[in-house]
């Protein structure tokens, strides 16, 4: 239990409906998941501002798995026996890695892991780097999702983001992963694009449907600081009505396609949601490794927080990899900022929380929410039932809105 309900009136086993202060408080460790970053594309977009960077010639995969097993070395006694339940290879352009390199780190990393048995293992694709045979060998490394980056299956629009491939390409690394195996995979769209009509997200959608993925990430194209695109804005970007336009219609074809909204930009099949980012949705515990990666690890004994991440430059990463100055920081969540950091990502769900797994993940009484909690219920942003505390469609328009409201 992660606190006593001495001072309740409800007899144990019912419903809380938190209104008083509970004492003793405890944190108790959530799921963890192992994120892997992979830094490397074949070209950069203009949109984008992940740690990712154009490969220039031959590039050193097996010397950065060498550093990554170092690094999950190095970060180890943070989760000693500790479960994991999910495996994200991200980027950058983690399908530039050859299979034999992606099953050397899972077989390294499962020899000093504990593996769930039902362990979900997803490896980001750039349909541009797609060959026959590649798939068959992720599988049998161990791979079990694939998440392609598609963005749109408009081939101007396609060029004008700077894209690798064309949709033709798109759709033929996706069959060439079917062949293999792959039913659990996702594709990436994003809407609001340069000179993008409705009907176009729309049509966007309806090709990402015929090839039957689990999942579909729906992503508004946001200018992000330090990429070309917010340097020198392309003509004919939605404004922020158009853009929820979009959404709503997209949304609405998306539902009647069978994809369940769960998060912000995340819509699935039944049962397929994607349990890596569920976990972090959800404030579960992260190991973060390679370059620029961001863990989040609670400790039970020390009734903390803490956050870690690594060195950004690939190459100094693999310098690095395996000693305290591979560590970019490491640092504890304040008990202060841990409710507004809950919030930014519970809040993304649709699900919502029960006040009582707040309490688990934070180690802090529920009584600290409030008055936020009740000033989102009086604006109408949060619903309350009981424990449970959930987002209304107002709320989740204004996400950051409520979000604020948790600041301390
Ligand atoms: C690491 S990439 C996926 C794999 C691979 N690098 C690729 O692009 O094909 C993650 C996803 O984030 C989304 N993304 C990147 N930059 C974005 C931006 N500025 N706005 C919205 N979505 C973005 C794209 O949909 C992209 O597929
Ligand atoms: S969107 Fe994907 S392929 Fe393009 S630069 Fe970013 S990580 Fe690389």
């Amino acid at each position: 239990m992660p606190h006593s309900h001495d001072h309740c009136h409800h007899r144990p086993g019912e419903a809380c409906t938190g209104d008083h202060a509970h004492a003793a408080v405890q944190l108790v460790p959530p799921p963890l998941s192992l994120y892997v970053h992979l830094p490397w594309c074949v070209r950069k977009c203009p949109y984008c501002d992940f740690n990712s960077h154009a490969g220039k010639g031959a590039l050193p995969f097996d010397a950065y798995i060498d550093a990554l097993v170092r690094d999950l070395d190095q970060d180890l006694p943070l989760v000693w026996g500790r479960v994991v339940n999910s495996v994200f290879f991200g980027g950058g352009t983690p399908s530039l890695f050859p299979p034999e390199a992606i099953d050397r780190f899972l077989q390294q990393a499962s020899a000093r892991l504990r593996f769930a048995p039902n362990l979900e293992v997803t490896l980001e694709t750039n349909p541009g780097t797609a060959e026959h045979g590649r798939f068959d060998r992720y599988r049998a490394a161990g791979v079990n999702r694939i998440s392609f980056g598609i963005q749109t299956f408009n081939d101007d629009a396609l060029r004008r983001l700077g894209r690798i491939h064309d949709s033709g390409e798109a759709e033929r690394a996706v069959k060439l992963a079917q062949d293999s195996g792959y039913r659990n995979f996702n594709i990436d769209l994003m809407y609001a694009l340069p000179e993008q009509t409705l009907a176009q997200a729309e049509h966007d959608l309806e090709r990402a449907f015929a090839l039957e993925p689990t999942h579909i990430s729906h992503y508004q194209l946001t200018l992000e600081p330090n990429t070309v695109f917010f340097a020198r804005p392309p003509r004919g970007i939605p404004d922020e009505d158009g853009a929820w336009d979009m959404q709503e219609h997209c949304q609405a074809l998306l539902a009647q396609a069978g994809y369940g909204h769960y998060e912000v930009s995340a819509y699935a099949r039944d049962g397929w949601q994607c349990a890596h980012n569920l976990n972090y949705w959800r404030f579960g515990d992260y190991l973060g490794i390679g370059a620029g990666a961001h863990g989040k690890i609670s400790s039970g004994a020390q009734q903390q927080v803490l956050r870690r991440w690594k060195h950004k430059h690939p190459q100094a990463f693999m310098d690095a990899a395996g000693t305290p100055a591979a560590i970019g920081g490491d640092d504890v969540i304040d008990a202060a900022r841990l409710p507004f950091e809950y919030m930014l990502n519970l809040l993304r769900l649709h699900e919502g929380f029960d006040l009582r797994d707040f309490e688990a993940r934070t180690g802090l009484g529920r009584a600290v929410l409030q008055p936020a909690l009740a000033t989102a219920v009086e604006r109408g942003w949060l619903h309350r039932d009981g424990g449970r505390v959930v987002p209304t469609e107002l709320g989740r328009r204004f996400t950051n809105d409520v979000v604020e409201l948790f600041l301390a």
